[in-house]
């Protein structure tokens, strides 16, 4: 049973194992669970049964829930039931729904207890641990938030054994960023045939890419240095998001925002690393993208939440293992972003 340990103020441990959301528990008596409306009836059964919760509030799927107006929703049931400070609460979903169940723990009441149960790969490799919670602005992507560590984090692969394959295959994305970032031995196990729930070494591998992430936040969680490399690939990725209205999912903007990244850093005079990200990209199969156009989405990477009073910064790859920040003149941005959607065009080289 891998356990990680992620230090801080209030440490606290992800529990990576099958069959584990059966054995949760908490220390609270009065508990409010959030859960995605989409998952499967059993999955909230179980939770239900695990954690006892007085109220169990649904929210839509995806980043729809990422709203204030969802937010507002969620924080008046609790406040309708009295929830009190000594209660807690859980979530129970993918990215965007712990997201949204821990920026509402963060702000009731001015913070109460969270838990994370995340159901899907990207949920457990990256969104569940570290404590960024928040909504989404319909000017950009996770605009409004807290840092707000959760208390445990359980992550159950049973329940990925019946995510749609797509949806497996888009949260492998970050896991294949923190090879890129910190541990290049993630990189073939990720693409390898065994890369799936129930086979030998797949909790590992799992455990593995959650450890990467364990680490960064243990060593900085608000981001005050080397928080930022986990967004490598996400400057691009969430203004993909964010011109297509959420049509390409995280998991796939990351798959093409790395796949950007790792141009840029090719082009600034980092190793070449687009091998990897292409073949990251050719075993994804995200959804297609729609025709795009630079200076749209470069307004919204002007948002990025790196970006300081003198611009944005990206995270780029002297090599694998080894990654930075760096400005990058706006005529470099737009020429390699030919580059990149030349490659990305569905009429184009990749295979998708
Ligand atoms: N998903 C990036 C971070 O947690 O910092």
């Amino acid at each position: 049973m891998p356990q990680i340990e992620v230090g801080g103020a209030q440490p606290y441990t992800v529990t990576v194992e099958a069959g584990v959301l059966g054995r949760a528990s908490v220390p609270h008596s009065r508990v409010a669970l959030i859960v995605d409306a989409g998952l499967p009836a059993e999955w909230v059964k179980r939770a239900e049964q695990a954690f006892h919760p007085e109220l169990t509030i649904e929210v839509p799927s995806g980043d729809a829930c990422k709203t204030l107006e969802v937010l507002g929703g969620v924080l008046s049931k609790l406040a309708l039931s009295n929830l009190p400070r000594d209660g807690a609460v859980i979530g129970l979903g993918g990215g965007a729904t712990t997201d949204l169940a821990g920026f509402a723990a963060a702000s009731y009441l001015r913070g109460v207890a969270y838990y994370s149960v995340p159901t899907t790969l990207l949920g457990m490799v990256d969104a569940a641990v570290g404590g960024k919670t928040g909504v989404n602005l319909p000017e950009g992507k996770n605009l409004v938030g807290a840092f707000w560590p959760p208390r445990a984090v359980w992550c159950d692969p049973e329940l990925l054994s019946s995510l749609p394959p797509a949806v497996f295959r888009e949260g492998a994305a970050e896991a294949y960023k923190h090879g890129l970032i910190s541990d290049p031995s993630l990189l073939p196990r990720i693409l390898s045939p065994g890369f799936q729930p129930g086979q030998p070494g797949f909790e590992q591998t799992l455990a593995d890419a959650i450890t990467v992430k364990a680490g960064v936040v243990t060593r900085d969680l608000t981001e005050q240095g080397e928080r930022a490399f986990l967004n490598f690939g996400h400057t691009l990725a969430h203004a993909l998001e964010a011109v297509t209205h959420h049509g390409v999912s995280h998991g796939d903007a990351v798959g093409y925002g790395m796949h950007y990244a790792a141009l840029l850093s090719r082009e600034v005079g980092g190793a070449d690393l687009s091998g990897h990200t292409r073949r990251f990209l050719e075993w994804q199969q995200p959804k297609s993208l729609p025709q795009l156009n630079f200076d749209e989405l470069n307004t919204y990477m002007a948002r990025d939440k790196k970006a300081d009073s003198t611009g944005v910064r990206f995270v780029l790859l002297h090599d694998l293992a080894r990654p930075y920040l760096e400005r990058v003149p706006e005529a470099v941005l737009r020429s390699v972003f030919e580059v990149w959607q030349s490659e990305v065009s569905p009429a184009q080289n990749l295979s998708f």
